[in-house]
């Protein structure tokens, strides 16, 4: 892994023994963009790739000079002005209201390992020689404005982290009106645009179609990642499926307002850009200050969508998520909240706890519904103090008898952000909410949205937070947020301040969640906003694992955990057994299928075990043992999708562990269907050369069961009762 810097070419070379990132400073000092993809041998000058033409109706910086025109170069901070008409990496207002900048190359340094970004989430180095940076500064004579790009290429991940700093070293005061992470101007647009959306219970479903002329995006403008888009994107060729062919992946570490976009031109070059919303963002940036946007990461992959997922499965995985749980084995955990919702008290979440106990699950945690007034959605949120008429001894007392009398760890929900009206906060502190001057502000669930942007709303925050845990024995938290943020106002700045609440707010999360993972390093924190309202790397940084969805419906959670996996990794997704008939579909599926579809997550139980009967509970015993052993290879081995359910009647996946020796397929046969053909499940990652032991079907090659397939009869032979919703797990082992 290198950055080289030749100097009569100005050509900047990024690369790792698989990638190469090439950029140039153009003739006008801006950068220019020349290369990304499989990795090419170092040279002179790439400048060649650059396209200098004479083309009518096209504008030109330098007089007498027909062919250099910005239109046609592909680049890495391009602005609006000096001949360049596509959407622009970044606007910057100043006071004469001109929006005309002009950042040209000022220096440029490399370094090993990577910066940290101020109060930001961002992938990191841990060793020497784990990564380089390239850090270019540019200048706007004019305002005296700089910024700060820097590129960091790593060794062991096929990815480019990318971020910038504005720094005003001028003497007036400007506006950001824009600021892109990220730009990557593509020589050509042949490629399939894939993106995950949904809504609430159907989050990150792949969607998918041909890069068009004319711009194309997705955003959130609804204070937080969202449900309906993820900040993620995938760019693949149209031949290119999940085992082969050229792909790149775009994400955002970032939980708020953001956008990613491309813009393809009538040239057939395309510009992806990813950043924050510009959508009522404008940011005072006085003399001497400096603004950060957040980081934004490109990779690229020659072996498919699976191959692309396995960066940065890895790179999050080792490089995003922090903290001891990073590489801790995650805890089988039960929740509450589908077994008691808040009809609860002391006694019945004991009773439940020893159950769980005795089937061998590790974590109790306690769900929405144990502070304030809170019995029911439209009270209590802001008063993060236990209800003694349910909690005689508070928090404090039931984690100390979920510990000594239960033996299992203790685990708390919480919603920061959020207050009820009807609450002691609300009451106190009207103003603290966010809300436009003598305007109504909408509920959404009955609360209100706390103005995270003000540090005494977070001071506060934490303090009534920090009390609970240090009198309680906590080790799991649940930070949920159930709401999106609309009339977005803060009364704490002054006008020209207000397009700057939104992501305040954000950095006020940030904020939150810094001091309670650094003031209580042991908690393992999960992320939740209605389930997967704010799962993004942003998010993971702080919070290891994220509630995936409110849906635990095994066939519904089929599709939402096989979309997640393009991004993300296996140990960031909460998966839970649930009752049947399911709360959210009313739809009944085998115990066995909600397990074996869970069980390719972040494991846990959602049901209240003293109502099962003892069939079903010692199946649920021997889940949690089977979890146990298996946990470290599912959280750790490289994920394969084989089968889609948004294309199949049957989806396939399956985990491989890094030495090959071992690995867990989960096959998934949606409807049963009649008189049905046998099926050859075409396997993944596997040695070639091993042989691999399946229980009840023999000892096969890697070769065979990769190229011929593992067959599956449908439906098994040897079960008679087999009908809709049925699944099967397989082990492999091999002796090597
Ligand atoms: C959200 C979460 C659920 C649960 C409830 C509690 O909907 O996603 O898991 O915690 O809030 O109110």
């Amino acid at each position: 892994m290198a950055v080289y810097f030749h100097g009569e070419s100005r050509n900047f070379h990024l690369s790792n023994d698989r990638i190469s990132y090439i950029l140039t400073v153009l003739r006008n000092g801006h950068l220019g963009h020349l290369y990304f993809g499989k990795k090419l041998p170092d040279r002179e000058s790439y400048n060649y790739l650059l396209e200098e033409a004479l083309r009518p109706m096209t504008s030109n910086p330098y007089e007498g000079d027909r062919k250099f025109s910005l239109e046609h170069c592909l680049q890495e901070f391009p602005v609006y002005g000096s001949s360049d008409y596509r959407e622009p990496a970044v606007e910057i207002r100043e006071g004469n209201g001109s929006r005309i900048t002009d950042p040209r190359f000022d220096s440029y340094r490399i370094y090993s390992g990577k910066p940290r970004l101020e109060g930001l989430p961002a992938t990191y180095t841990e060793c020497p020689g784990e990564a380089e940076t390239l850090e270019i500064t540019l200048r706007d004579s004019v305002t005296n404005v700089c910024f700060i790009l820097s590129f960091t290429v790593f060794r062991d991940y096929d990815a480019v982290a990318r971020s910038c700093k504005i720094c005003n070293n001028g003497t007036e005061p400007v506006h950001i009106e824009r600021i892109m992470s990220f730009t990557l101007d593509l020589d050509d647009n042949y490629y399939d645009w894939i993106q995950f959306s949904g809504a609430w219970a159907r989050e990150r479903f792949p969607e998918k179609h041909r890069l068009h002329t004319g711009i194309q995006s997705i955003t959130s403008a609804r204070g937080h990642s969202g449900h309906m888009h993820n900040p993620f994107l995938i760019l693949k060729r149209p031949s290119a499926d999940e085992h082969q062919g050229e792909v790149f992946g775009f994400s955002l570490i970032y939980s708020g307002n953001f956008i990613i976009q491309a813009e393809v031109d009538t040239y057939g070059t395309s510009r992806i850009q990813m950043g924050i919303n510009p959508f009522q963002f404008s940011w005072f940036l006085k003399p001497g200050e400096t603004f950060t946007a957040p980081e934004g990461i490109a990779t690229y992959s020659s072996k498919g969508m699976n191959g692309l997922s396995g960066i940065f499965h890895q790179l999050y995985r080792e490089r995003l998520i922090r903290g001891i749980w990073r590489d801790k084995e995650r805890p089988v955990l039960i929740n509450n909240w589908e077994a008691t919702y808040f009809d609860f008290d002391e006694e019945r979440l004991i009773d439940i706890a020893k159950k769980a106990h005795s089937a061998g699950i590790e974590l109790f945690v306690l769900d929405d519904g144990w502070f304030g007034c809170r019995r029911d959605d439209t009270q209590g949120l802001g008063d993060w103090t236990p209800n003694k008429n349910i909690l005689p001894d508070g928090i404090a007392g039931l984690s100390r008898r979920i510990e000594e009398e239960c033996g299992m760890k203790f685990g708390l929900w919480f919603e920061p952000e959020m207050v009820n009206k009807k609450s002691v906060l609300y009451e106190t502190h009207p103003d603290w909410i966010l809300q436009a001057p003598y305007r109504k502000s909408c509920h959404g669930r009955h609360q209100y949205v706390l103005d995270f942007s003000r540090k005494d709303v977070v001071d506060y925050i934490y303090s009534s937070m920090a009390a609970v845990i240090k009198e309680s024995r906590i080790s799991y938290i649940k930070w949920d947020m159930n709401r999106s943020i609309t009339e977005c106002y803060s009364k704490a700045y002054p006008p020209e301040q207000q397009g700057e609440i939104f992501h305040r707010y954000i950095l006020g999360v940030y904020d939150l969640y810094d001091r309670l993972t650094t003031e209580f390093p042991h908690i393992l924190f999960e992320s939740c906003a209605s389930g997967g309202g704010r799962f993004d790397p942003g998010m993971m940084f702080y919070a290891p694992q994220g509630w995936t969805s409110d849906d635990t419906d095994a066939v519904e959670r089929l599709k939402i955990q096989y979309g997640t996996s393009y991004c993300y990794p296996l140990n960031s997704m909460g998966a839970h057994v649930s009752i049947i008939p399911n709360h959210q579909l009313n739809r009944s599926t085998p115990l066995s299928t909600r397990f074996n579809t869970a069980l390719f997550g972040v494991f846990g139980y959602e049901m209240d075990l003293t109502r099962l009967s003892d069939r079903e509970f010692m199946e649920i015993k021997s889940q949690v043992e089977f979890v146990k052993e298996y946990r470290t290879l599912i959280h750790s081995g490289t994920f394969y999708r084989l089968l889609s359910p948004f294309e199949n009647n049957e989806a396939a996946w399956m985990v491989v562990s890094h030495d090959k020796t071992e690995a867990i397929t989960g096959y998934y046969k949606i409807l049963n269907d009649v008189n049905a053909g046998f099926k050859r499940l075409k396997l993944a990652g596997l040695d070639e050369s091993f042989q691999y032991t399946i229980e009840g079907k023999g000892i096969f090659s890697g070769a065979e069961l990769m190229s011929a397939g593992l067959v599956i009869n449908n439906p098994p032979e040897q079960d008679k009762t087999a009908s809709d919703f049925r699944s099967e797990i397989f082990l492999l082992k091999s002796q090597k």
